[in-house]
């Protein structure tokens, strides 16, 4: 059984560097499906969600191509497939984006229920709605259970023709809005999405596609609109210009959340180098609140960017309650790790968690390393303790994993996380980066 050990104690000090983001790219990658010509994507994260999107684009019939670490050639004009191998789509949450794009290539697609972090309830009506009022009709595909319970297997779509409409979502969510947007942006006519999500890989999405030749305007607000395009082959190819478009993903605003939050719980003094600090400002306010010192620093010609995280070695960190929202909130995709850190916090901190019903599987292997943590219909309320102590764990999901983590770094003694499958879902060469700010964590 793979595992990660920690021994906890060291105080984190260096510089670290955030890859692409993992919520973008699974979006990036099956956009690719939408294009005329081929394009390079860079900056791509080593993690296995991205191995299983490119699986599916293999298996579809796409020519992919690995450069060089993190930068892929990808070219979709052989594909002649509308099914996304039903193995595959349930590895992961995202690959329901291959339905949103196929339908836009194809006007077909039919995918498995996707798989993913077990978080609750993970509808995609929203999904649904968007495709159905473009013009696409869905068909449910059912089976049963060995308990004899109907379920939903896979969705199968076909339109005649997709048609600019207006979109309005009843849920602000992420993958609706980008899902959305990938069936709409080859539609005939203008489409508007209300009530979109303003998440930064949605910004990316957009980006990715205007950069290839569509017309997206509104993203990163409520409000998206989208002329829809025949062809999308990058303006210098239209131009006459043979030459590929690069494009590079987005940086982790998670990734980097993560070790801002692994710094500070560790009492350390470190340099995040290629984030975004504008999508960070959230996490830093928070982070601020508990006693942390977080600074944007830029070098003198300005070309490097980081955010500096620095806390007193012995300092005790203060309380802070903490509602996860959709982007710009606190992003629910942070909330096990700074629950981690409150653990160690002097008083009472809340945590209402308003997105996900099932985030709080962690609590349960924080508290056999000393938390002490009440659950509630919504969220957790930490009664902050002066230290943690290392035993084993697991990992529940991907950002409970990632909360391990941080806990294990913080505590004292040695720390085993099992199932850390999940935080490679997600995480990039993390042992590595971790160990190249003094962290002594070891893959056995
Ligand atoms: C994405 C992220 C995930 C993050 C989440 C919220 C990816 C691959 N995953 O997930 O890491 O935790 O955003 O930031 O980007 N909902 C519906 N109907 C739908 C869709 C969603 O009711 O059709 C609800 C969900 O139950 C949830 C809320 O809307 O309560 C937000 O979900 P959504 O933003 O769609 O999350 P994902 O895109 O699945």
């Amino acid at each position: 059984m793979d595992k990660f050990v920690i021994e906890g104690g060291c105080r984190l000090t260096g510089d670290i560097y955030v890859s692409g983001a993992k919520n973008s790219v699974v979006a990036l990658l099956p956009a690719t499906l939408l294009l005329d010509v081929p394009c390079i994507i860079d900056n791509v994260p080593d993690i296995s969600d991205v191995t299983i999107c490119l699986d599916i684009l293999r298996a579809l019939g796409a020519d992919v191509e690995r450069l060089q670490e993190g930068t892929y050639r990808i070219s979709t004009a052989h594909v002649n497939k509308t099914e996304v191998p039903p193995e595959l789509a349930r590895k992961m949450r995202a690959s329901y984006y291959f339905l949103g794009a196929l339908l836009g290539r194809s006007h077909h697609a039919c995918a498995a229920m996707p798989g993913g972090c077990d978080l609750g309830a993970r509808p995609i009506d929203q999904h649904l709605l968007a495709f159905e009022t473009l013009g696409a009709e869905t068909t449910l595909i059912r089976d049963r259970g060995s308990d004899g319970r109907e379920f939903v297997d896979a969705v199968r779509l076909d339109a005649d023709a997709l048609t600019g409409t207006n979109i309005s979502l009843n849920v602000v969510s992420v993958g609706a809005t980008m899902n959305a947007i990938l069936a709409a942006v080859k539609a005939k006519g203008v489409t508007v999405i209300e009530n979109c999500a303003r998440e930064p890989h949605i910004v990316d999405l957009a980006n990715f596609l205007n950069y290839m030749g569509a017309h997206i305007t509104g993203a990163g607000t409520h409000k998206i609109m989208i002329a829809g395009t025949d062809t999308l082959c990058g303006n210098d190819a239209l131009e006459g210009s043979v030459e590929e478009r690069t494009y590079s993903v987005v940086p982790d605003q998670i990734e980097a959340g993560t070790f801002m939050v692994a710094a500070a719980a560790t009492r350390g003094d470190v340099r995040i180098h290629g984030v975004i600090p504008y999508h960070m400002r959230d996490i830093a306010e928070r982070l601020i609140e508990c006693g942390a010192s977080v600074e944007v620093v830029e070098n003198e010609d300005g070309e490097d960017v980081c955010i500096r995280v620095y806390v007193e070695e012995n300092r005790r960190f203060h309380s802070v309650n903490i509602k996860t929202e959709p982007y710009p909130g606190f992003p629910t995709d942070m909330q096990p790790q700074m629950a981690a850190l409150l653990t160690l916090a002097e008083g009472q901190s809340n945590i209402i968690e308003q997105i996900w019903e099932s985030r709080f599987r962690y609590v349960e292997e924080l508290r056999r390393m000393g938390a002490h943590i009440n659950t509630t219909m919504d969220g957790a309320i930490i009664f902050g303790v002066p230290a943690l102590h290392g035993c084993s764990v697991k990992a529940c999901d991907l950002r409970a994993g990632a909360a391990m983590m941080i806990a294990g770094l913080a505590a004292e003694g040695t720390t085993e996380i099992t199932e850390i499958g999940h935080i490679e879902r997600g995480y990039s060469h993390i042992v590595e980066k971790l160990r190249g700010i003094g962290a002594n964590i070891t893959r056995v």
